[in-house]
């Protein structure tokens, strides 16, 4: 079987999100050899031209070092304050500084020059999300012929919102050069396609430079999942059942409500905090008997639109606190800081309503880790956002309009008061999806499509 080189900005165990991917594509790496790449998480005064192995764990990570000035332009500039924001349709959240894609581009060379010496020619190349959307042109220029795929992990945004791109059309013609092109959701492939079509030579005839030729590339939906039976495990596991008790000692007889996301402004949390501030007010006899947590860790707080989340979060939970709080009882905890997976799970278990209202989102794991952590005797209800990815997978969550903080309050309301007949029928369809959609199943379904045809048939001979 021929290698697998896995790429990505932050490797294993170098960022808080990196768990989930690191875990699957560990055991796939395991079975497959090959290594991981990606940046070090150094910033030095001159880039690094060779990458350094180190054995993470048991597995093998390839890294190299960038100055202050390109990962500036390239991270917080070009892919955090351009790219994501215009995936996530929140154009007006983006600083459109087109000098940044200069620093993207060079990230980028410098990525496809590391690691082209490293590469033997049947290696299978899964690149990672929108920081390295030019890495196999910069390979291709270089002279690689390998199989290479491209995995998108946020939304893709409508073709109006791709044209507010700087070099958008250089972005799509970098995309056309991947053998496969992997999103969450087929709402994505939908924008996808419709972007192609527009660029079809036949719309833009008279104009043959700005077409993009996709001939070459697949692209197709493959949802992302977590690993259902390892959440359920860490659920129920000691440090779990210790979180369990610790919040159970503080907060006796509430019916939790939980939140967990990066702190960000895609996430909606601020019309969150809305929404059960309403359920409050609506409904009196909720007070006293729930309590909302939320758990933001900070991201990205270079930046100044999520420096402005974070402070919009602090003023609109002070504000509940102060309007509902009393000596003996406190409507709402927020905590800015991470938490490692065994206390999450045992958070997910003991809500009783996981709140995941991303305004927009590729995927959202939260919904999966949720729905795994449950007590299949007592579970929780999942309220989820529309345009969440996770959405095409739970719907028998119930799905609100994020934006809509009267939908969401009644939403809380429901999932609150609902039977527990009810939240078990609901929960074992959601436990089903998330079997079927689990994170093993996602990574082998994008590998068969990459891995050559030739190959493929001669793997299926021996089986
Ligand atoms: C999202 C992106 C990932 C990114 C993560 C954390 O999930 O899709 O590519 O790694 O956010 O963001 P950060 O900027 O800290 O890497």
């Amino acid at each position: 079987m021929s290698r697998l080189i896995v790429v990505s900005n932050r490797t294993p165990g170098k960022g808080p999100a990196a768990g989930g991917l690191a875990v699957a594509l560990r055991k796939t790496l395991a079975e497959r050899e090959g290594f991981w790449f990606g940046w070090s998480g150094k910033l030095v005064d001159a880039p690094s031209t060779e990458a350094r192995f180190e054995d993470i764990d048991g597995l093998s990570v390839a890294q190299i070092d960038l100055t202050r000035s390109d990962h500036h332009a390239y991270y917080a500039g070009f892919s955090n304050s351009i790219l994501w924001p215009s995936f996530h349709l929140r154009l007006d959240l983006a600083t459109i500084e087109g000098h940044w894609y200069e620093g993207y581009r060079a990230v980028n060379q410098q990525f496809a020059r590391a690691l082209l010496p490293l590469l033997k020619p049947d290696d299978i190349i899964w690149v990672h999300d929108y920081h390295l959307i030019p890495l196999a042109s910069e390979l291709r220029n270089l002279g690689a012929r390998n199989r290479i795929g491209f995995y998108l992990h946020i939304p893709f945004p409508t073709t109006d919102a791709l044209y507010a791109i700087p070099h958008h059309n250089e972005l799509m013609r970098d995309l056309s050069r991947y053998d496969l092109v992997g999103m969450q959701a087929n709402r994505d492939v939908s924008a996808f396609t419709e972007f192609a079509d527009h660029q079809s030579p036949s719309s833009i005839s008279g104009n043959p430079l700005k077409s993009v030729d996709f001939t070459r590339s697949e692209t197709g939906a493959f949802p992302i999942g977590s690993d259902p039976d390892a959440f359920a495990k860490m659920a129920v596991s000691p440090a779990a059942t210790k979180m369990i008790r610790r919040v159970e000692r503080v907060l006796p007889d509430q019916r939790l409500i939980l939140g967990v996301d990066r702190l960000d402004y895609s996430k909606g949390l601020p019309q969150r905090v809305e929404a059960y501030e309403k359920l409050l007010s609506n409904d009196a006899h909720f007070r006293r008997s729930v309590h909302m947590m939320q758990i933001a860790p900070p991201s990205r707080d270079s930046i100044k639109e999520y420096q402005e989340t974070s402070d919009a979060l602090d003023a609109i939970c002070g504000r509940v606190m102060g309007r509902f709080a009393e000596p003996d009882w406190s409507p709402l905890t927020y905590v800015k800081r991470a938490y490692g997976q065994p206390s999450l799970a045992g958070l997910y278990r003991l809500a009783r309503v996981g709140l995941v209202t991303p305004l927009r989102d590729g995927m959202n794991l939260v919904a999966h880790e949720f729905v795994a952590s449950q007590d299949p005797e007592n579970p929780g209800v999942l309220i989820l956002s529309r345009f969440a990815g996770a959405a095409e997978i739970f719907d028998d969550a119930i799905l609100v309009n994020p934006f809509d903080t009267d939908e969401t309050a009644e939403a809380l309301r429901m999932a609150l008061d609902m039977p527990l007949k009810e939240r078990i029928a609901r929960w074992e369809t959601l436990m089903a999806a998330a079997h079927k959609h689990s994170v093993d199943n996602w990574s082998h379904s994008f590998l068969e499509r990459l891995t050559p045809s030739d190959e493929r048939l001669s793997s299926a001979t021996r089986d």
